[in-house]
């Protein structure tokens, strides 16, 4: 029986005496890329608590806050069925006690791309993901290399600020037909949908040819945005091959190099990544 935990006091003692503890932060709206992130925690961890959190500090529009899913008890079975131990889903004011004044900013890596569409958003994962790390001090937490900018960014703020335990890159997990899974997609129409497997198509094309031929990261990112821009459902913010701590574009690719792309259907927002030269 997964343990619902609300208050930042119930989570302490549920911790103290617990040795080998992973985190699984989310937003809730659980899908099978978050029980990839809970089945995988319970490879090495004796328990494993996943926060739920709809963090208001990393949405830069307040319409998306207010239609962000919420279903905490559809997210308690999926939880259950991946091997939760615990679910840590406190209100805002566990997370952001009256008067709180403090703000994480790494800069970098946080700059481009999805920091330039949403300013302020990464503001809010870092004070967020720092918050639960020092509440949880697990041994162990798990991201998802889909937000591949948010895990760049954690990666260096982790290690700047000596911040608990591991943090364990998880990779992608697609649906059958290759779309990234993501709580967004549940917003898409059903064409929106089909339009937005471009870019998973056009990032495995980018992925074959990198191997094959080993193009220059210019040629593939023209071509890869002829091919998205080939469907006009589709509205292409940024389409970049970087390097994979800084994030910094590259003029030739090498180990590790990564495909980023963002793009508008239906009014959502779809970000996807590939690694096009394996580590
Ligand atoms: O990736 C997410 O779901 C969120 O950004 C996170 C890491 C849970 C912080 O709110």
């Amino acid at each position: 029986m997964t343990k619902i935990l609300r208050t930042l006091a119930d989570l302490r003692v549920w911790r103290a005496d617990r040795r080998g503890v992973g985190l699984v932060p989310t937003m809730g709206a659980l899908h099978a890329g978050h029980r990839s992130l809970i089945e995988r925690a319970t490879n090495g961890n004796g328990e494993i608590v996943v926060s739920i959190f709809v963090n208001p500090a990393q949405f830069t529009n307040a319409d998306d806050l207010a239609r962000y899913p919420r279903d905490l008890d559809a997210d308690a079975e999926i939880v259950a069925e991946a091997g939760g131990t615990a679910i840590y889903a406190p209100d805002a004011s566990e997370m952001y006690p009256a008067g709180f004044a403090t703000c994480v900013s790494v800069t970098g890596v946080t700059e481009d791309y999805e920091g330039e569409a949403r300013p302020g958003h990464f503001d809010g994962v870092a004070t967020v993901v720092t918050i639960l790390l020092n509440q949880v001090r697990p041994d162990r937490s798990y991201f998802g290399e889909k937000d591949f900018q948010q895990l760049a960014m954690i990666r260096r703020m982790h290690r700047d600020l000596s911040l608990p335990g591991e943090i364990i890159e998880c990779p992608t997990v697609r649906d059958h037909d290759g779309l990234a899974l993501s709580s967004r997609n549940s917003r898409l129409s059903e064409s929106g949908r089909q339009a937005a497997l471009v870019l998973s198509s056009t990032l495995f094309a980018m992925r074959d040819h990198a191997l094959d031929n080993l193009e220059s990261p210019r040629r593939l990112t023209v071509m890869g945005a002829v091919l998205i821009s080939a469907n006009p459902a589709v509205a292409l913010d940024y389409l970049e091959i970087v390097d994979p701590a800084t994030l910094d574009p590259v003029d030739a690719l090498a180990q590790g190099s990564r495909a980023l792309v963002a793009a508008t259907v239906d009014g959502v927002r779809v970000i996807d990544t590939i690694e096009l030269i394996p580590r």
